[in-house]
């Protein structure tokens, strides 16, 4: 506490603490994650969505996925609003840093999209955690320059809209966003890779059972 007194002092006229709508927005960021980690974690172990929609786990990862582009929509909604309360800074209020702005938002929907591309909607959207598993491991682009194309190109998306609307706040919401990512990756990718893991173990046991069944007829 003592340690972050002096940094949100050093932010005074920057940023503009007393509007609500920063605070929301900052908690609508750090809530997204947070709840598919919550659902989809829950859905793993009790199957709850699948059996809501009645056995079928990929209506279920679709309903899931429609709900968290919704959030995402709505925090997107909830940042730009904050912005607009926020005072702007003479220095990101420039060509460079607008041209800067538009090439990071380029360049995060490139990764967003090319990586919602290569995984599709479930292998997107937490479906390992309904056992709809991709057949191998995505290794082409962007997956060879970055482990997690989707949470850094949100991030590039955050900080270029920050540049563009010129508001320092946004640089501040674009820290957060990215520690919140740094913390679900960290979360989130033992995770899934245990889920690979298991299944790799039954495919082995399967073809050993496979070989031994085959040993059998001759
Ligand atoms: C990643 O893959 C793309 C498309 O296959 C390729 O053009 C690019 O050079 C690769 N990048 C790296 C760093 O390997």
């Amino acid at each position: 506490m003592e340690n972050i007194m002096p940094f949100v002092k050093s932010l005074d006229g920057l940023v503009d603490f007393s509007q609500k709508s920063l605070l929301i927005s900052a908690c609508a960021i750090a809530f997204n994650p947070l709840f598919w980690n919550i659902v989809a974690r829950r859905e793993y172990r009790t199957k709850f969505l699948t059996r809501l929609f009645g056995g079928h786990a990929q209506a279920a990862c679709y309903a899931l996925a429609f709900t968290i582009f919704s959030l995402g929509l709505l925090r997107d909604f909830l940042y730009e609003r904050a912005l607009r309360h926020q005072p702007s800074h003479p220095l990101l209020e420039g060509d460079l840093a607008t041209m800067a702005g538009y090439a990071l938002l380029a360049c995060g929907n490139i990764l967003v999209i090319s990586s919602t591309w290569q995984l599709g909607i479930t292998g997107t959207f937490l479906g390992d955690y309904f056992g709809i598993l991709m057949d191998s491991m995505v290794t082409g682009f962007p997956f060879n320059i970055t482990n997690a194309p989707m949470y850094y190109g949100s991030t590039m998306s955050f900080l270029g809209t920050a540049l563009l609307y010129g508001k320092p706040a946004g640089i501040l919401v674009t820290a957060e966003v990215l520690v919140v990512y740094l913390i679900a990756i960290q979360f989130e990718n033992p995770f899934t890779a245990g889920i690979y893991a298991k299944r790799e173990r039954e495919r082995a046991a399967a073809g050993g059972k496979k070989k031994v069944e085959g040993k059998k007829e001759l």
